[in-house]
This record gives C-alpha cells, sequence and structure tokens, in this order.
C-alpha cells in the first residue's frame, strides 16, 4: 500500500473521511447496506439491481453502490467474524449507513431444517468475543423488529421456505459449533453444544451476527441478518451455496421494503413503523 496521512491513531481516516480498513468515505455508500461475510458474494447481490458500481476493494472489504428497484443500496463483505465484521460496521456508520442485512451462510442444528432452506434471526446467542469488547455478556443481541418484518415480507413476497428464531454466533466454525477440531481433537462440553442449544430451541450456528446485533443496538441503528442454510447438524448433509440466491433476493428486497416503510414513517412523521401505518399509504 501506498503511504496515506491519516487524522490520527485514534482516528484512522483521512481528512476527507476515507476509513482506513474498507477504504470508502461519505458518499460512496447508500444508507441501507447488505452486509455478506464473502468478498466475492457483492457481485452476486448488486447483479439484481438497476445499476452497481464497484467502489472499493481492500483486505476483506469489497464494495457496490447503486440502486435495487429504485432504491439507494449498498452491498460491503465483512470477510468471516466478530472482528472484522465490528470493522465494517464502525467505519460503515462513520460515513452515513443506519440499516444493515447480513446476508449469510448458516448450519442448521434442528432437523426439521432443510438445507436450501433460509432463516430470518430475530436475536442471537454471544457465543463469540468481539461484542464482549463493547458491553457486558448480559446485553442482548436483537435485531431491529423492523428489519425481522421486512425479511419476513420478503421471503413471504418470493415463496421462498423461511424459518425465524434465535440463532448461536460463534469464534469457531469447528470446536466452536461441535465439530471435531484437527486430527479429532475434543472438549466434553464441545460434546454437549448442540444438545444444549437445540433444547433451547435456537435453530443455527453462524460466525457475525452477535457483534452486528450489539452494535446496532449500541449505537441506535437498525440491523437484521437472513442466512442461507447449506448444512443441517442434525442430519450430516452440507451442499456449498444452497439457498444462497434466495437469501440474496431477499435481503434486496426488504431493503426495498424498509425504504418505503421508511417513507411513510417520515410522511407520517413516525419514528417507528407498524402495520396499520400500511393503510394509510397513499
Ligand atoms: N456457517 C457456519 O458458521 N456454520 C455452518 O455450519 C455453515 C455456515
Amino acid at each position: 500500500m501506498k503511504s496515506m496521512k491519516l487524522k490520527s491513531a485514534d482516528i484512522p481516516e483521512t481528512e476527507e473521511g476515507l476509513q482506513y480498513h474498507i477504504m470508502l468515505k461519505p458518499g460512496d455508500v447508500a444508507p441501507y447496506v447488505l452486509l455478506p461475510g464473502d468478498p466475492d458474494r457483492v457481485p452476486k447481490i448488486a447483479k439484481y439491481w438497476d445499476e452497481a458500481r464497484h467502489v472499493a476493494r481492500h483486505r476483506e472489504y469489497n464494495t457496490y453502490t447503486g440502486k435495487y428497484k429504485g432504491v439507494p443500496i449498498s452491498a460491503t463483505s465483512t470477510g468471516i467474524g466478530g472482528p472484522s465484521t465490528a470493522i465494517a460496521v464502525e467505519e460503515l456508520l462513520r460515513i452515513g449507513a443506519h440499516t444493515f442485512i447480513r446476508v449469510g451462510t448458516t448450519g442448521a442444528i434442528q432437523r426439521d431444517i432443510k438445507v436450501g432452506d433460509i432463516i430470518i434471526t430475530y436475536a442471537s446467542v454471544r457465543l463469540e468475543g468481539t461484542s464482549k469488547q463493547y458491553v457486558i455478556p448480559e446485553y442482548p443481541a436483537a435485531a431491529s423488529p423492523e428489519v425481522v418484518l421486512a425479511l419476513i415480507e420478503a421471503a413471504e413476497t418470493l415463496g421462498v421456505r423461511y424459518h425465524v428464531g434465535i440463532t448461536a454466533s460463534t469464534d469457531s466454525f469447528y470446536t466452536g459449533q461441535g465439530r471435531p477440531g484437527y486430527k479429532g481433537y475434543m472438549q466434553s462440553w464441545m460434546k454437549n453444544i448442540i444438545p444444549d442449544l437445540q433444547a433451547a430451541r435456537v435453530l443455527n450456528f453462524e460466525m457475525e451476527s452477535a457483534t452486528l446485533f450489539t452494535l446496532a443496538n449500541i449505537y441506535g441503528v437498525r440491523a437484521g441478518m437472513v442466512t442461507a442454510v447449506i448444512a443441517n447438524r442434525v442430519t450430516g448433509e452440507m451442499v456449498a451455496g444452497a439457498g444462497e440466491e434466495d437469501a440474496i433476493k431477499v435481503a434486496n428486497e426488504a431493503v426495498r421494503i424498509l425504504y418505503e416503510w421508511d417513507e411513510i414513517k417520515n410522511r407520517y412523521g413516525k419514528k417507528y413503523f407498524y402495520p396499520r401505518l400500511i393503510l394509510y399509504k397513499k
């Protein structure tokens, strides 16, 4: 990398507001940002937009900005896990984002959830470390009700098979999700993690939502998540790419719905959306 003068070690951005990790400045992203983990999923999301331009790529952070059905939208990849997700959220907030929808993949832990289905999460179990660098462990990692509702409406409209519930968000894809480590490494709690979470009606594992939801609540912005089920830990089935297109379509459509609801809220001077508000729509 060429040398780049930043404001200070505490404020790692340029005078124009270019953020150190994501390499984006104010004006580069829309207020509504989709957050896949995988940088290669960003163009797959943008291919459904009316217009899309590649804005930046640095480390795991790949960003496109454009319009979906006339609505300004961006997608930025977060990389895998809490630490890189927290960096993306911190820096996107500084340049004007206010609504985040993670579009990820997941491993289901309930038998009736099929590979290829999608899951909409309304809260996450904080089995990761990044959110604990922000706030006490008892603080809830809850999604925004408006984003959850918009994702449900999008899934219904598109006719995809979906589930709604609680997700366990871990820092480890292998041992933290009860998979054996290298050469079969295992501890007793790892054998119990899936049955214990199943008993508590947790639907699935993934690795970013607890960080995203915790930060969104602390900072007073909206966040939600839709994930494609690529594995079922009860049946043992795993199919890379299963459900990915459906999760992408649902996330894009949820942004359009949220935009519409935000316009209605603005028109009637309401801070929060509630279903009856739709009846007043002209
Ligand atoms: N992502 C995860 O975190 N776990 C899985 O099993 C699949 C995707």
